[in-house]
C-alpha cells in the first residue's frame, strides 16, 4: 500500500511522489492550508494539504486524531525558517495530492503525547498506549535485548528447547498458579514457576548446554519489578563450576548492554560475600552506586541503659547498626520525621540519630541527641571511631531484629542517597553476590527455608553443616545485581542423589512428600547425573533498567496490575457452571467475594 514509512522520509527524497500509510498525529488548521503530522512505527512526517486540491481538502477537514490515512504526495523541502532540527524528516514535507480515510477512529480516551496519563487508563487501553512513541521504543528494545542474548548463546553452543507449561509445582518459593485437569477428577497442574527441575533433567539427558527464553508464573505479592508472569532468559550447562557459569553470562550481559544501549559496562563486575552486602548495605542487592554505608554498633551498645538498643544487642538475632550521614546535620527535624515515618515501612519501630557538633566532645553538647544521655561514654566512642563521624554529620540508627534493621537501614539508605545525592556518578555498578547461606531461618513456621532453591548446591566442605549447623552452610549461587535490582540468580547444582536428600532432610521435607513431589529428580540423580549449573535473568528487569522506566510493566506489552488483573481484557473473570463442572469444581462462594465486580484494580 505504501512506498515509505512515515518516519523515514528524508531529504532525499525530495521531488519524488511517495505513499504513506499511518495515524493522524495531529492536525492543524493555518488559514487556510491543513498541516498532518502523520505517524506510523519509524516516526512522524508533516503532511501538507492545500486548497488547490479540493478533493484532499474536503477529506483533510474531516481527519480527527488517531484516523488511519493513506496519501499520495510529493516531497519537498520545508520553507526555509520552519525546518525542525529535532526531528528525523524534519528538513522536509509531503505536499498531498490525494488523501484517503482507510479507518476513521473514536476520539481516544487520551492524547498519546501526554506524558501524565494515569496508569489504568493506559492499561485499559493498551494498544492505544504502545502506539505512544515511547512504548514502541521499549517493545523494539526488548526485541533487540533478547535477540542480542539469543544470538550470544546460539554462538556459545546452547540450544533452545522448550518445557512444559502444563508440569506440576516447582519450588521457587512463591504460589503456584494452579490449572484444574478435565480428564483427571480433582487434580491440577501448576504452571511452573521457572523451569527449573526440566533444565536439569536435559543436563541429566546429556543435553550439555540449554537455553530458553520463558514466561515463569508466580501468584506473589506484586511490586514494581514483579509480575505474575514474567520472561526469564534461562540457562543450563554441564560439567561447569561457578566461574564458567558467571564469566559467560557476565560477558553475555556486557554485549547485550553494548549492543542494546551502546554501554560499556565494568570488566569483571566486582563480587561481593552475602555477609558483607549485608552488614554494609542491609540488602543482598544493594545499589553500589549510593555512597552511604551501614555501620555494626551491635556489640558496642550490649550495655547501655538505652534499653531499644541493648534489647536487640542481647537478643540472638538482634541487629544494631549506624548509618552516618555526612553533613546530616542539616536535616530539618521534619525531614528526620519524614524519614522516621519512612522506617516503619520497613517493621522499624523509630530512627534514633545523633547530630554531631563536636566529635570531641561525648556528651550531650557534643553529641545532639535525644539518646546520648543513655549510652556511656565507650558506645559513643566507639560509634563515632567506626562511622567515621565527622562535626557536622548525622547518625541514624536502627536496633531491632536483623531483618528489620537490615531492611530498614537499607532502604532508608537508598532513599537519602539518591534525593539528598550521595551517589557517585556512576550510571551503572553491576555486582556479583555470591557466597550465599543455604537457608534461612522462617521464624512464623519455626523451619528452615532455602534461600534459593532446594536444588543449590553446598559449598565443598559444608555438606556437614547441613545436618549439624544448617544456619551456617553456605551455598554455590551466585545473584546479578545491577543498580540495586536483582537482574538474575543461579548456582551450581546438587548433582548426587544423597546431598539432595539431605538438604530435603534440612529443610523438613519428610521421606514420603520427597518422593512424591520430588521422585522423579532423585531417581533421575541415580542415572549418570552429571555436575551442572546455571542461571536465569529477568527479562523484564534488564529491559527495564536500560530504558529508566520505574516498574517492568513499562517493557511489557500487556501488563498486570499490582492486583494481577488485566484491565484491557478483564481477566480473570468468571467463567460459567457448565465448564466448572467439566473440570469438577464447585465454587465455595458462587459468584465469588467480588460477585457483580469485574477484577479491575
Ligand atoms: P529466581 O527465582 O532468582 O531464579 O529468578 C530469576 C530472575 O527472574 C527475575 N524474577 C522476576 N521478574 C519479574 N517478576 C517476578 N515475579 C520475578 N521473579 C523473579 C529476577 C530473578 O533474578 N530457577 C532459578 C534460576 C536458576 O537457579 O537457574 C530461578 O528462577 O530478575
Ligand atoms: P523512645 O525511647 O521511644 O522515645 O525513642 C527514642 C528514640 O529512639 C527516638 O528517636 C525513636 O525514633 C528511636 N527509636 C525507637 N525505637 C527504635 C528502634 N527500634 N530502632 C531505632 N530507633 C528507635
Amino acid at each position: 500500500m505504501r512506498t515509505h514509512y512515515c518516519g523515514a522520509v528524508r531529504s532525499a527524497d525530495i521531488d519524488t511522489t511517495i505513499t504513506l500509510c499511518g495515524w493522524a498525529h495531529r492536525r492543524r488548521d493555518h488559514g487556510g492550508v491543513i498541516f498532518i503530522d502523520l505517524r506510523d512505527r519509524e516516526g512522524t512526517v508533516q503532511v501538507v494539504i492545500d486548497p488547490d486540491t479540493p478533493e484532499a481538502f474536503k477529506i483533510a477537514e474531516e481527519v480527527r486524531a488517531e484516523f488511519v490515512l493513506k496519501v499520495v504526495g510529493r516531497v519537498r523541502a520545508r520553507p526555509a525558517g520552519t525546518e525542525n532540527p529535532n526531528l528525523p524528516t524534519g528538513m522536509v514535507e509531503v505536499l498531498t495530492r490525494s488523501i484517503e480515510v482507510l479507518n476513521p477512529s473514536l476520539t481516544p480516551p487520551f492524547q498519546l503525547d501526554d506524558e501524565n496519563l494515569s496508569e489504568n487508563v493506559r492499561l485499559q487501553y493498551r494498544y492505544l498506549d504502545l502506539r505512544r512513541p515511547a512504548m514502541q521504543s521499549h517493545m523494539r528494545l526488548r526485541y533487540r535485548v533478547s535477540k542480542l542474548m539469543r544470538d550470544h548463546l546460539d554462538q556459545n553452543g546452547f540450544i533452545d528447547v522448550e518445557t512444559p507449561m502444563l508440569t506440576r509445582s516447582t519450588p521457587e518459593g512463591a504460589r503456584d498458579y494452579l490449572v484444574p485437569s478435565r480428564v483427571h477428577d480433582g487434580m491440577f497442574y501448576a504452571l511452573p514457576q521457572s523451569p527449573q527441575l526440566f533444565k536439569q533433567l536435559l543436563m541429566v539427558a546429556g543435553y550439555d548446554r540449554y537455553f530458553q527464553i520463558v514466561k515463569c508464573f508466580r501468584d506473589e505479592d506484586l511490586r514494581a519489578d514483579r509480575q505474575p508472569e514474567f520472561t526469564q532468559v534461562d540457562l543450563e550447562m554441564s560439567f561447569v563450576e561457578e566461574d564458567d557459569v558467571m564469566n559467560l553470562v557476565e560477558s553475555m550481559i556486557r554485549e547485550t548492554f553494548q549492543g542494546a544501549i551502546g554501554v560499556e559496562l565494568p570488566e569483571p563486575f566486582p563480587r561481593m560475600p552475602y555477609s558483607e552486602a549485608m552488614a554494609r548495605y542491609g540488602s543482598d542487592k544493594p545499589d553500589l552506586r549510593v555512597t552511604l554505608e551501614l555501620t555494626e554498633v551491635t556489640d558496642a551498645v550490649k550495655d547501655v541503659a538505652f534499653k531499644v538498643f541493648s534489647g536487640p544487642a542481647n537478643s540472638a538475632n538482634g541487629r544494631v547498626a549506624a548509618l552516618r550521614v555526612p553533613g546530616g546535620a542539616s536535616l530539618s527535624r521534619s525531614e528526620i520525621d519524614g524519614y522516621t515515618e519512612f522506617v516503619k515501612i520497613y517493621g522499624a519501630k523509630g530512627l534514633a540519630y545523633i547530630k554531631v557538633n563536636d566529635v570531641a566532645q561525648l556528651n550531650e553538647t557534643g553529641l545532639q541527641s535525644p539518646i546520648v544521655k543513655n549510652l556511656h561514654e565507650q558506645a559513643l566512642k566507639t560509634i563515632m571511631e567506626r562511622t567515621g563521624a565527622q562535626n557536622g554529620d548525622l547518625i541514624f540508627f536502627g536496633a531491632d531484629k536483623a531483618k528489620v534493621t537490615n531492611d530498614a537501614l537499607g532502604a532508608l539508605r537508598l532513599k537519602l542517597g539518591h534525593e539528598k545525592g550521595y551517589v557517585d556518578g556512576r550510571a551503572w555498578a553491576p555486582l556479583w553476590v555470591v557466597d550465599f547461606p543455604m537457608f534461612e531461618f522462617n521464624e512464623e513456621e519455626n523451619r528452615w527455608d532455602a534461600l534459593h532453591h532446594p536444588f543449590t548446591s553446598p559449598k565443598p566442605g559444608h555438606e556437614e553443616l547441613l545436618t549439624s549447623d544448617p544456619g551456617r552452610a553456605l551455598s554455590r549461587a551466585y545473584d546479578m545485581v545491577l543498580n540495586g535490582w536483582e537482574v538474575g540468580g543461579g548456582s551450581i547444582r546438587i548433582h548426587r542423589e544423597e546431598t539432595q536428600e539431605k538438604v530435603f532432610a534440612a529443610l523438613n521435607i519428610g521421606e514420603e512428600e520427597r518422593r512424591n513431589k520430588f521422585g522423579f529428580l532423585l531417581d533421575a540423580l541415580q542415572y549418570g547425573a552429571p555436575p551442572h549449573g546455571g542461571l536465569a535473568f529477568g527479562l523484564d528487569r534488564l529491559v527495564a533498567l536500560m530504558t529508566g522506566a520505574e516498574s517492568i510493566r513499562d517493557v511489557i506489552a500487556f501488563p498486570k496490575t499490582q492486583r494481577a488483573s488485566c484491565l484491557m481484557t478483564d481477566a480473570p473473570n468468571q467463567v460459567d457452571e457448565k465448564q466448572l463442572r467439566e473440570l469438577h469444581i464447585r465454587l465455595r462462594n458462587p459468584g465469588g467475594a467480588t460477585a457483580g465486580a469485574s477484577a479491575q484494580g
